[in-house]
C-alpha cells in the first residue's frame, strides 16, 4: 500500500528519491518550481537535459539530482490551462502517470510532486489536484513506497487536504 502524505515546503529540501520538476517543454529551466530546483541542482541539470531536445506535454524525462538532495529529478512539462477542453485534464494525468511510471522504473521508493500547472500554467487548483490524488491513488505501484504532494502555499496545502480526505 502506498503512503500519501502533503507537506508544505520546499521541494528542493526534500530527501526523497524523486522529485517532480513542474517543467516547461524545452527543459531548459524557467520559473517557479523550475528555476528554484535549476538553481538548487546546480547547472549540470540543465546540461544534462540538453540531449531530450525537449519534452512534450504530459510526458517525463528523468536526469540525476546533482546538488539536490534526491537522486533523481523527473522533469514533465505540464499542460498550459485555457478552458478545459483541449485535453488538458488528459495531459495534466499523463505528467502525473509518466512520472510514476519513470520512477518505477528507475526503482525509486519515494517520490515528491511539485503542484503542477497550477502556478505559471493556470491550472484550476482544486481541479489539478483531484487529478493529481486520484491519479497517483490508482497507480499500481511495485517499488514506489511513499509519495510526497510537496505544497508551496498554504492554499494549495488546504486543497489537498481537503481532496485527500474528501476522497
Ligand atoms: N517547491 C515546491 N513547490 C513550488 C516551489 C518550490 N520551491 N516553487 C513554486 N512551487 C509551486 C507553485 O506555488 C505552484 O503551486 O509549484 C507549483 C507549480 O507552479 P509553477 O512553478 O509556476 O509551474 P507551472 O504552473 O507548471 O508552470 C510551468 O512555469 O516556471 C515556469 O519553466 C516553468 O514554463 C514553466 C512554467
Amino acid at each position: 500500500m502506498v503512503e500519501i502524505e502533503v507537506i508544505q515546503g520546499d521541494i528542493t529540501k526534500l530527501k526523497v528519491d524523486a522529485i517532480v520538476n513542474a517543467a516547461n517543454r524545452s527543459l531548459l529551466g524557467g520559473g517557479g518550481v523550475d528555476g528554484a530546483i535549476h538553481r538548487a541542482a546546480g547547472p549540470e541539470l540543465r546540461k544534462a537535459c540538453i540531449p531530450f531536445g525537449g519534452c512534450e506535454t504530459g510526458e517525463a524525462r528523468i536526469t540525476p539530482g546533482f546538488r539536490l538532495l534526491s537522486k533523481f529529478v523527473i522533469h514533465t512539462p505540464g499542460p498550459v490551462y485555457i478552458d478545459g477542453l483541449h485535453d488538458e485534464p488528459e495531459l495534466l494525468r499523463n505528467c502525473y502517470l509518466n512520472s510514476m511510471d519513470l520512477a518505477e522504473k528507475n526503482g525509486c521508493e519515494s517520490i515528491a510532486f511539485s503542484a503542477i500547472s497550477t502556478g505559471v500554467y493556470g491550472y484550476p487548483k482544486k481541479a489539478a489536484t483531484e487529478i493529481a490524488v486520484e491519479t497517483v491513488s490508482k497507480f499500481p505501484c511495485q517499488s514506489v513506497k511513499k509519495v510526497i504532494f510537496c505544497c508551496f502555499g498554504d492554499e494549495m496545502l488546504k486543497i489537498y487536504q481537503e481532496v485527500l480526505a474528501g476522497k
